[in-house]
């Protein structure tokens, strides 16, 4: 560093998230709705923290302890401030004029319910802050500007953002769109805000007003574009379906260019935190919910459903299996079809080849589960653990009624019932002894048949 370079300017982004979004039709607020198994929210604070914010400010409707919740899960160090009456997007950035009072940070701006925005992009909208100007836009060409707020320009000047209620009809036809985020230099940020005004049509402190306010000052203002995909806001579940096929978009493709095999991709529902190893093969129809980590060389087959799993290298599962609940695979174990999977460890090249519930149970290495097999975990009130030691076979259709162990290398015949602990070794049956009368089949049924004849045949 040269002795006059200045020292980075800090970057404080201030969250928009107050509001109900009525047309979201839900007890919810609009921004705890999920996308990919993220809150919107959370994927705008995660893309703000991504883009090096060093302050945080989200303003909220107050009182809302299910918005504070999520706003210190996904971005702990982040203040809240409360909006209680919503007079517009310029009132309800003022309402977290605290942060405001440092002239020498970048501010952005960014909507709780735009959460398609990368964090590049926002590097990108505070870029010109650096070069001078006092505001930067972003914004995008639409062929649909209906309901935007429109850029006005002058040749490569912009001149103001007119919002789509207060706009003429010449107006109207422009079709530069305003985003609605905006970066503002902390040295301009307070005083442009404090001199927007509400004389409009909607009645409102209107955000992209201090657009005209920096031009009148002489300030720079710069336009910075963005593909109006990326800019979509959700205002409806329609509008949130389309987010959630972008942001899934994007997911696969990175699940794909990071070395997983997707066959069928537009089939595979990841969630934002899926991780996927390097030759992992994910056949079609496969739903990765929250907290999944598949390690190298795993094949998911068809129409598994996975939350919180684990599967080390090398693991095989599916089709038809579904996991949950903590679930880990160690390397090499086998899950076959119509498995379920909670709260339960399989151990190295351990296998269940079919039809089988293992809840709360810690399976040991090369331990083979035969079809069938159900722990009995759950007695109405408490869940307790079933242990299977390294090498046990369990013998199909076999109910094991935990809490209780069978031991390494053990054997339990098909069929049982098990209540006591099986020692290492030994073989467990747990059934009605076979009792076999030879000739009673015919018997019998030559008795049905003479009863049958006397009934007339039916
Ligand atoms: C806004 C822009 C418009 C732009 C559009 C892009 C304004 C006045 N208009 O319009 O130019 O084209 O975004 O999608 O900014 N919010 C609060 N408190 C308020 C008002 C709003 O927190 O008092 C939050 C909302 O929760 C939302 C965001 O600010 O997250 C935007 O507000 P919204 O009313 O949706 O603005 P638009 O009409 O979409
Ligand atoms: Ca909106």
């Amino acid at each position: 560093m040269t002795p006059s370079a200045k020292p980075p300017r800090s970057l404080t982004a201030i969250v928009l998230a107050a509001g109900k979004g009525t047309r979201m039709r839900s007890d919810l607020p609009k921004v705890l709705h999920r996308i990919a198994g993220r809150t919107m929210l959370g994927h705008v604070l995660a893309a703000v923290q991504a883009a090096g914010a060093g302050r945080i400010a989200v303003v909220a409707e107050p009182g809302r302890e299910d918005v504070a919740a999520e706003i210190a899960r996904e971005a702990p160090g982040a203040q809240v401030f409360p909006q209680a009456e919503r007079l517009g997007t310029a009132h309800a950035v003022l309402a977290a004029r605290a942060v405001l009072e440092a002239p020498d940070d970048d501010v952005v701006i960014a909507f709780g319910d735009t959460p398609l925005i990368s964090a590049e992009t926002f590097l990108r909208l505070r870029a010109p802050l650096a070069e001078g100007a006092a505001v930067a836009v972003l914004a995008f060409e639409s062929p649909t500007p209906t309901g935007y707020g429109r850029v006005l320009t002058e040749g490569s000047r912009v001149l103001a953002i007119r919002e789509e209620k207060d706009a003429s009809p010449a107006e109207r036809a422009v079709t530069l769109c305003n985003a609605g985020l905006m970066a503002l230099s902390g040295q301009h940020a307070l005083t442009l805000l404090g001199r927007i005004g509400n004389d409009n049509a909607a009645g409102e402190y209107y955000l992209p007003d201090a657009v005209a306010l920096a031009v009148a000052e002489g300030l720079s203002v710069t336009v910075v574009p963005v593909d109006e995909a990326e800019a979509q806001g959700v205002n409806d579940r329609v509008q949130l379906a389309v987010a959630e096929a972008a942001i899934q978009a994007r997911l696969r493709r990175s699940a794909m260019l990071g070395g997983a095999t997707l066959i069928a991709p537009e089939t595979v529902f990841l969630s934002h935190d899926t991780i996927l190893g390097r030759d992992v093969v994910v056949e079609p129809h496969v739903v990765f919910g929250p907290g999944v980590r598949v390690g190298d060389g795993c094949t998911v087959r068809a129409f598994a459903h996975l939350t919180d799993t684990s599967l080390e290298a090398s693991v095989k599962i599916g089709p038809f299996v579904r996991l949950r609940g903590h679930a880990v695979l160690e390397t090499g174990a086998e899950l076959g079809n119509f498995v379920e999977l909670k709260n339960a460890r399989m151990g190295p090249g351990a296998k269940a080849a079919h039809l089988t519930y293992l809840g709360d149970a810690e399976i040991g290495a090369k331990a083979n589960i035969g079809a069938g097999t159900i722990t009995c975990n759950y007695d109405g009130v408490l869940k307790h653990r079933t242990t299977i030691g390294a090498g046990a076979f369990i013998g199909s259709n076999s109910a094991l009624v935990a809490p209780v162990t069978v031991g390494e290398g053990a054997y339990v015949a098909s069929g049982s019932v098990i209540t006591d602990d099986v020692p290492a070794d030994a073989m467990a049956v747990a059934r009605g002894r076979q009792a076999v009368k030879p000739g009673w089949a015919k018997v019998k049924r030559a008795a049905l048949l003479a009863e049958k004849a006397l009934r007339g045949g039916r």
